[in-house]
């Protein structure tokens, strides 16, 4: 069926045997834009195999060799911006400038990822024995960092093609191969970008992309043998995958309920615009959007009215209009963004625009008195609607935050610094960002979750760290 996209294995496009194949809906017009393979288990085994081999011989690429290539697919992949966008326009519905955007940051990514890895690779460290109790100077110890073999990667739905070069850049350029299984929503452009490694001339075998139904590959992706490295985002099927994966490193970036602090000091101007864009852009659906705004009593009102106005300019409509607000990716995920909201009607939360869904459309809402007895003061609802609880002090807040089961990030607005640095340490998140929204970019920045927001640290230099193991060789003297 020459309109089913097909998978990329061993440096060639194929037709999966299974003759099935997974459609992927237009979230706007809500009908199938376009079908990708349904690979099967055999087919996923003999990926692995090709991966396997095509990593050993990758890893005794030279590591200038190596960059050399990533630079040139990043130079590719910006080059053909404008088509890749234009799937994830139609797949996952992100506003257009936006969706360019996520294509030139990725080649942005893979660039900046060839020069650390050059740079970190390239040196290693140099021991002797006699600092420690009981040795003489006679062995010397020889670090250096090696590849860990096969990397399973997976990313979500909201940067098909960004969250997927974030894992695969650090692979490569430490001399790993890669399995990459994208979201259904986005896997059309995450083959487009696969396409530009294709073009720029990467050995046969070193990365490879499958598609499918997690129902018949995903936990037998997960859990392959042949898998010596898992890195995730998503959202609790991260959990899952945790918990059953084998003795492999992981990297999981899962969800978050960003908390938004405001103290009595705060700029509100500048908080307001921060809350419309940490909260809003691509309707919520970031794992780093502002999801909850604690804001003191005193000062509310005066927030609560700035963002309304605000609220009342954003564009709301179809992504390729490039409108500020468009559909949620699923009909599922609209329904449980209404359930939310629902939730919190019957409750008593004060509607500060009224609750309007067309399709998958859905309005951009906030909530406003919202107490911690509804699901939207914990939940992320991963669209367009945001909860405002007011609090009597700071430390009311800090405990909100410390309280969810998420710590992904947090952002503090206030003009005193000491106290913007004393809430800081105490907020149990991966990253606090003061007078600014909650953002994982600049790209080599560290960025990381407690709890259930994942698993060890990510951003440029910590992936590639992450993605290598110390070897070392000592040589002892007579
Ligand atoms: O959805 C999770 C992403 O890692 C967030 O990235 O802060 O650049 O939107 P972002």
């Amino acid at each position: 069926d020459g309109d089913v996209y097909k998978y990329y294995a061993d440096g060639e496009w194929k037709k999966s045997s299974s003759n099935k194949s997974v459609a992927i809906i237009n979230p706007t017009t809500r009908k199938t834009e376009y079908k990708v393979q349904a690979c099967s288990q055999e087919e996923v085994n003999k990926v692995m195999d090709s991966a396997k081999s095509a990593q050993k011989l990758w890893a005794k690429t030279p590591l200038w060799k190596r960059a050399e290539l990533l630079h040139k697919v990043a130079a590719i992949l910006k080059e053909n911006k404008a088509p890749i966008a234009e799937c994830l326009v139609k797949e996952i519905a992100k506003p257009a400038k936006d969706a360019v955007t996520e294509v030139v940051r990725s080649g942005d990514l893979i660039s900046y990822c060839a020069e650390e890895g050059v740079r970190i690779l390239g040196e290693g460290k140099f021991l002797v024995s006699d600092s420690f109790p009981g040795n003489e100077r006679t062995k010397y110890c020889l670090t250096s960092k090696i590849p860990l073999g096969v990397i399973l990667a997976i990313p979500p739905f909201n940067y098909p093609v960004n969250l997927a070069v974030s894992k695969i850049a650090p692979a490569l350029i430490a001399g790993n191969s890669i399995v990459l299984k994208p979201p259904t929503q986005g896997a059309v452009s995450a083959l487009h970008m696969v396409h530009c490694f294709h073009l720029a001339g990467f050995p046969k075998g070193l990365i490879n992309c499958v598609t499918g139904k997690g129902s018949e590959i995903g936990d037998f992706l997960t859990l392959h043998p042949g898998v010596n490295c898992i890195s995730f985002t998503g959202g609790d099927t991260g959990i899952a995958i945790s918990k059953k994966a084998g003795m492999i490193p992981l990297q999981m970036e899962l969800g978050g309920k960003d908390a938004c602090i405001v103290l009595e000091d705060a700029d509100l101007d500048l908080v307001a615009a921060n809350i419309i864009k940490g909260g809003f852009s691509y309707s919520g659906q970031r794992c780093t959007a502002v999801k909850v705004i604690l804001v003191m009593e005193s000062v509310a009102d005066a927030l609560v009215e700035k963002v309304k106005a605000k609220v009342a300019k954003l564009s709301v409509g179809p992504p390729e209009n490039d409108s500020d607000i468009t559909p949620v990716v699923s009909e599922s995920s609209a329904n449980f963004i209404e359930g939310l909201v629902l939730d919190a009607k019957q409750k008593g939360a004060t509607f500060c625009q009224e609750y309007k869904r067309e399709g998958n459309l859905i309005w951009p809402l906030l909530l406003d008195n919202v107490r911690p007895d509804m699901r939207i003061a914990w939940e992320e609802p991963f669209g367009p609607v945001l909860p405002v609880i007011r609090i009597n002090s700071v430390e009311e807040g800090i405990h909100h935050c410390n309280a969810s089961n998420f710590g992904l990030q947090g952002c503090v607005f206030t003009k005193d610094i000491n106290k913007a640095m004393l809430i800081s340490d105490a907020m149990e998140t991966g990253t606090v960002q003061i007078n600014s929204a909650p953002a994982r970019g600049p790209d080599h920045f560290p960025f990381q979750g407690i709890r259930d927001s994942g698993i060890g640290s990510q951003g440029i230099t910590n992936s590639i760290n992450m993605m290598t193991k110390v070897k070392t060789t000592v040589i002892n003297l007579p």
